[in-house]
Formats: C-alpha cells, structure tokens, sequence
C-alpha cells in the first residue's frame, strides 16, 4: 500500500473531475419512511453509495467496489415528497483506491424553491479487476479551485484514514503479543 505510483501505472493518462461527475435524482415516497415519517438514513446511504459507485465506475474504466464511506452527515432531515439529488465526483485518486465526496440536496418535488444541502459523505473505492484485485486507476485531474481544495482535502483525510488503520492493527498486535485476550 503506497502513495507513490509505480512507474509503469503512471503511465495512466488522467482524467478529469467532470468526466465521472454524476447527479443521482429520486423522489421521495413513503416506502421510505422511518418510525418518525420522514425518510430513512440507510435510504440516503444506499443512494449516496449508488451514486458514488457509478462516479467510481465512470472514472476507472470498470468495477469498483466501496471500501469505506466516512463523515457521513445528516444536516436535515428529508422528507416524503421531496426530490434529492445526489452529487458526486471524485475528490482524490491513488494507486488503486479513488474518494468520492458526496453531497445531498433535497427540494420540494412540486415547488420552484431552490434545493438545500441535507448530507454529504466520503467514500473510498477501489477499482478491481476480475478477480476481485486492486487494479491501477488513471490519476484525477482537478480542473478548478474547487476541485483543487477538494483534492487536497482528501490527501488530509487518506493520511488520518491510514494512520487509524495502522494505529489499531498495532494496538492489537501488541494485545496478542501480551497475551491480553478479549472476553
Ligand atoms: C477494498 C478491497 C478491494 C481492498 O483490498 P486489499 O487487498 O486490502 O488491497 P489494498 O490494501 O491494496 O487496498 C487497495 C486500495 O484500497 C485502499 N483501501 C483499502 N481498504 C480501505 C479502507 N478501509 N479505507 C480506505 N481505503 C482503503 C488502500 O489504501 C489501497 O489504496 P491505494 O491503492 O490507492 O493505495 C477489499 O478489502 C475488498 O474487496 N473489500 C470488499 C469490498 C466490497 O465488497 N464492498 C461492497 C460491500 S457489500
């Protein structure tokens, strides 16, 4: 697992952020209520992951699976009746792995009121090939200010993702190597 591209996948062309950009539209109905009658969160999460993966797809060419989804936000709640749009696009690539970020807005199906944001999330996926192995995805290439703050927003949250993952695998090796067992 390294940042550093080998030199052959570098040779990847870049693509892009608007080339995989993607917004996802639903309306709200009341299948999708939880016990309070607005809608569900897992109901957001499964359209902020659809979503995310045709972002991931479009950019890498073909499969990607999700590896995590963090900072998911809830803002508002949504309700039945409203129209949300799920916005995506990918914030930062690697070697194999791409962020996703994500936001979610939601208007009134049948009035010309402008949307607010109700969510968002990040998402990490990773391209894989047939056998369910990481492959190489082209580099993204931010083309605005945007993009760029973004880009480098998501290099701020791979270092922290990658420092968790290795501060607990540690943690619980040395629980192993001091015979310290769970209950
Ligand atoms: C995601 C998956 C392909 C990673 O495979 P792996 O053998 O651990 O491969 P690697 O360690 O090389 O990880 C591949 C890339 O994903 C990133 N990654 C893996 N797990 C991650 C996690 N939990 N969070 C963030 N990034 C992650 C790695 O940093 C790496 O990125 P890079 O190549 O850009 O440096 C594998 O764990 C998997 O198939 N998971 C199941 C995915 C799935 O089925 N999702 C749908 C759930 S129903």
């Amino acid at each position: 697992m390294t940042d550093q591209a080998a030199p052959a996948e570098a040779a990847l062309p870049g693509k892009p952020t608007s080339a995989s950009r993607t917004t996802l539209s639903h309306i709200m109905t009341a299948n999708e209520t939880n016990l309070l009658g607005t809608v569900h969160g897992g109901v957001i999460m499964k359209l902020v992951d659809d979503a995310a993966g045709a972002v991931a797809g479009r950019h890498s060419g073909g499969p990607a699976v999700t590896a995590s989804m963090d900072e998911m936000v809830f803002l508002e709640p949504v309700r039945v009746g409203d129209l949300v749009h799920v916005k995506a696009q990918v914030n930062w690539t690697g070697r194999s792995s791409m962020e996703v970020g994500v936001r979610v807005l939601a208007e009134r199906w049948n009035e010309s009121t402008p949307a607010t944001q109700v969510g968002s999330a990040y998402l990490v996926f990773a391209a894989v090939g047939e056998t369910g192995t990481p492959r190489p995805v082209p580099p993204v290439l931010p083309e605005t200010g945007r993009d760029r703050r973004r880009y480098q927003e998501a290099q701020i949250r791979r270092t922290h993702r990658l420092a968790r993952r290795r501060a607990i695998r540690e943690l619980r090796e040395r629980r192993v190597a001091e015979g310290l067992l769970d209950d």
